[in-house]
């Protein structure tokens, strides 16, 4: 059988929202097609998320698998949708998908417009995190990760970012450089865990100490805040490098200055005050400025949808419908299109745990399958879109390569052996 009489939908992305979300249209009755740019499913949760979190990840590929397996999904790997992609949402359309679900991450940079982004040693986290994640090609580039390394931002992905400066690079010092104060930040105890062995505890005092009249101006207290950001320490990571890390609070990037080979020398910073707004607060630039000899700056500020992608983006987002047909607590799932759906990282960037995004991705999936109530069933013609992928000449992985590349990593070991080589222990 070549064509069967169901609702047909395209899936774009197999992350967690993409694969939860397509397991929910299967379960409802749809015929699912998961395209996904890489070759193996999983994205942040395969690529993303640190490589030593043998358990987490393991977990998570137990349950992908389980997915995967589920008789009326396709999975076609290595093949990216979108307007300079390998099919486009017109292509799609043309095959006879009735809907298409867009849960194809944050790909795109936020570039702060900075003099000198251009630089050699001047990175986004992404970037790195795919890299030291083994993703093709990122896997294939090169970083000049030099003695003194800054990274921007507070969250999470910092601190993956000083993780792997501070126990596998081994730089001489990272330095976390922070808009806001000490109050604010935005990591979890659970990951500061893994460097505040590293961390310089008198550097810190001072910092908090230099911020204090600025944060208590807000209502902020700086002994909390210390507190808060020493909460690692009972279950500490023993450090394995000399790397010294340490944070600059209330400051912001404004250039990047480089030698005469374009190499990265020195980041200027600008100090910040602290404003209220709305509850919260919001970063201001004082005026004053000073430099930092740094010969690496990553941006871990977080990501924005990719503008390539053929959709309308505003600010960092895809532009949804804002009269949703069929919002779920308020949220909107929807595109300006009436068969183009968001779920995950997609419909918001860079926001929340893999939990997240499987409920969103889930979320997004009953939204698509309440749009179809309101179309007949149409024909999934699975040997047209077999026939259209081999025409674009290049290699589309299915789920039984999947299976196959996993079994082969498995026979020589390296799936489970090199990554804990070139990582450092499991923990
Ligand atoms: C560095 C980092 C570490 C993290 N660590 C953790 C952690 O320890 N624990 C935790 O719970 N959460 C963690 N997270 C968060 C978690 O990874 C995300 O919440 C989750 O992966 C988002 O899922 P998603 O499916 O929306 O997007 P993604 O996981 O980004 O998946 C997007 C998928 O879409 C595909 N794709 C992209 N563009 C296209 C296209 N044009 N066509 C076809 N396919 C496309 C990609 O190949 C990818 O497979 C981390 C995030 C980051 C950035
Ligand atoms: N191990 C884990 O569990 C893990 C690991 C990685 C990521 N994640 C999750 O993935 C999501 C994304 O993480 P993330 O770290 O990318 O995002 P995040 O938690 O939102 O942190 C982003 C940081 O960048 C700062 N920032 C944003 N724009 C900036 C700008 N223009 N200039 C200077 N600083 C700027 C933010 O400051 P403000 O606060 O001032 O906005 C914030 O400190 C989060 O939900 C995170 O928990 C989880």
């Amino acid at each position: 059988m070549t064509a069967s009489h169901q609702y047909f939908v395209a899936v774009i992305g197999a992350g967690p929202a993409g694969l939860f979300g397509a397991r929910e249209l299967v379960n409802l009755g749809a015929r699912v097609a998961l395209f996904n740019r890489d070759i193996k499913p999983g994205g942040l949760a395969e690529y993303g998320i640190y490589p030593n979190k043998y358990t987490m990840k393991g977990g998570l590929r137990k349950q992908f698998r389980q997915i995967m397996d589920l008789p009326n999904l396709d999975y076609y790997g290595n093949v990216t949708i979108g307007s300079q992609g390998d099919l486009t949402l017109d292509d799609l359309r043309a095959l006879g998908f009735q809907a298409i679900l867009v849960t194809a991450g944050a790909q795109g940079t936020k570039w702060l417009g900075l003099p000198g982004e251009n630089l050699e040693g001047v990175y986004h986290a992404k970037d790195v995190v795919y890299y030291y994640n083994g993703l093709p090609p990122y896997s294939q580039n090169s970083f000049r990760f030099g003695k003194r390394c800054a990274v921007i931002g507070a969250g999470n992905v910092m601190l993956d970012i000083a993780h792997y400066l501070c126990r596998e690079v081994k730089v001489d010092e990272v330095i976390a450089v922070v808009r806001r104060g000490p109050a604010e930040v935005k990591f979890d105890k659970k990951e500061m865990e893994y460097v505040i062995d590293n961390l310089d505890q008198a550097a810190l005092d001072a910092e908090i100490q230099r911020v204090a009249p600025i944060i208590q101006a807000v209502g902020q207290d700086p002994e909390a805040a210390r507190a808060l950001i020493l909460g690692a320490l009972p279950k500490a990571l023993p450090k394995v490098s000399d790397t010294r890390f340490r944070f600059e609070f209330l400051a912001s990037p404004v250039q990047m200055f480089g030698d005469s080979e374009n190499r990265l020398t020195q980041v200027e910073l600008e100090d910040n005050i602290l404003v209220a707004s709305n509850g919260d607060t919001k970063a201001k630039g004082t005026g004053n400025k000073r430099r930092l000899d740094v010969e690496t700056v990553i941006f871990a500020i977080g990501d924005k949808v990719d503008d390539s992608f053929g959709l309308p983006v505003e600010w960092n987002e895809f532009v949804k419908n804002q009269s949703p047909r069929f919002p779920i607590d308020g949220i909107s799932y929807e595109s300006p299109h009436e068969d183009v759906f968001f779920g995950g990282w997609s419909r918001k960037a860079s926001s929340g745990l893999v939990g997240i995004a499987r409920k969103d991705g889930i979320n997004a999936a009953k939204v698509v399958w309440q749009y179809l109530q309101t179309k007949q069933p149409g024909e999934a013609n699975v040997e047209a879109v077999a026939t259209k992928l081999k025409s674009l000449g290049k290699p589309v992985v299915l789920k039984e390569d999947v299976k196959k590349l996993e079994q082969e990593h498995f026979e020589k070991a390296d799936y489970i052996l090199a990554i804990p080589q070139r990582m450092g222990k499991s923990y």
